[in-house]
Order: C-alpha cells, then sequence, then structure tokens
C-alpha cells in the first residue's frame, strides 16, 4: 500500500508548537527571501496559518492569502485567524488549482508541503501563473534523511528534484540553503 503523503489534520495542533521557530526561523526565511515591500503573498498548504502570522507582521500593508486544500484546516483557519481578516484571506484550493488572477502576487511561498504534493510539475506551473513578472517563490521542505519525527524518509523529495522542478516549470535565478531539518530554496519568475 502507498504511504498516505497528506498531513493528517486531526494533527493540527503540532503546527502550532512555538518550538518550530528555532528551525524554521521566520526573521531568517523573510529576510534571505529578501522581497521588498509585496503587495501580495500566498502561503501554499497553509495549514493553521502559523507563518501567515509570522509573516504577516513583516509586511507594511498588503495582504496574505493563506491557500489550503483541506476543510478542516480552513475552518480553523476562519475561526482563528478571523482577527486578522484585514492582513490574511483564507481560501480554499484544489490539488494543483489556485483561483488567484493571473501575474498578481508577489511572493508564493510553501512549507512542509513539496513532499504532499501529488503532481509536483502541475502545481509549480499554477505557482508560475500566478507569480507577477519578477516574483519569487519559496520552498522549504524536509532533507531527504531519516528523523524521529516529520514525515517518512520515502516520501521527502532531494534537494536536486526540487531543483531540477523549479528549471522545467520556467523558473530562475535558484537559490538554496540548508537549515537544520529542511532544504530552502527561492526562485524567481522572469
Ligand atoms: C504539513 S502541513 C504544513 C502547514 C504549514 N505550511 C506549516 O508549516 O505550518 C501541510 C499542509 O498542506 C496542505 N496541503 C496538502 N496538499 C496540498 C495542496 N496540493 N495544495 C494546498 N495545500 C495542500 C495540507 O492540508 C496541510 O494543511
Amino acid at each position: 500500500m502507498a504511504t498516505e503523503k497528506k498531513f493528517d489534520p486531526r494533527k493540527l495542533s503540532l503546527l502550532n508548537d512555538p518550538i518550530r521557530k528555532k528551525s524554521l526561523n521566520p526573521d531568517f526565511i523573510w529576510n534571505t527571501i529578501g522581497i521588498k515591500d509585496p503587495e501580495t503573498v500566498v502561503d501554499i498548504g497553509a495549514g493553521t496559518g502559523f507563518f501567515a502570522k509570522e509573516f504577516m507582521q513583516k509586511m507594511q500593508h498588503g495582504k496574505i492569502h493563506a491557500l489550503d486544500i483541506s476543510d478542516i484546516m480552513i475552518d480553523y483557519m476562519r475561526e482563528h485567524l478571523s482577527v486578522y481578516k484585514d492582513k490574511i484571506v483564507v481560501q480554499k484550493m484544489e490539488e494543483s488549482k489556485t483561483s488567484l488572477p493571473e501575474e498578481s502576487a508577489d511572493l508564493i511561498y510553501m512549507i512542509n508541503l513539496y513532499h504532499e504534493l501529488n503532481n509536483r510539475l502541475q502545481t509549480l506551473k499554477e505557482m508560475f501563473r500566478i507569480l507577477k513578472k519578477r516574483g519569487r517563490i519559496a520552498i522549504i521542505d524536509w532533507k531527504k534523511k531519516q528523523l524521529e519525527f516529520g514525515p517518512p524518509v520515502s516520501i521527502k523529495v532531494a534537494l536536486t528534484e526540487i531543483e531540477n522542478d523549479l528549471k522545467v516549470a520556467g523558473f530562475s535565478e535558484i537559490r538554496s540553503y540548508s537549515l537544520k531539518f529542511h532544504n530552502f530554496l527561492v526562485a524567481c519568475r522572469n
């Protein structure tokens, strides 16, 4: 039987553990992406909105669109992020399809999602479609190593595969960084 790739939404409280900020430091991530004053930021696979709440504080104006395919996650965010409704817009998406207009986003990020995607190339092409020219995409996902926590190594995606996927989808200026447990890639849409 194939290993289930999708995060079990019944475990959503794990996503809110502040200890995650040690290995996935929001300040480091934001500064390394290095985008100046974005208007529209998109969080793909936003989960509970843990990182949307962090990055919202870095934006002078504009909005973060927090997208997920799971009704449980969407309901959770609608309930818990409504206080930030001027800054965070919660939206349901399909597996590789958003309802965002083309060339509308300055920055797209996905954290701990990439290994869960059913069709990586189709998702990246959708990201290419919604990014503005010179917009950036950031992908942070588990290094392909065995750990006592997180997803099984068999479903993790090697750095070289992510780099190759980005190239095939049309992205350029690919940079990659090594975090404690994660690969962190930033690429540009020309
Ligand atoms: C491991 S959780 C990570 C959540 C969040 N990014 C974080 O790090 O706190 C992965 C999330 O991606 C969502 N997801 C899975 N496949 C997706 C897809 N194709 N498009 C959008 N979201 C997806 C899941 O429902 C889940 O909420």
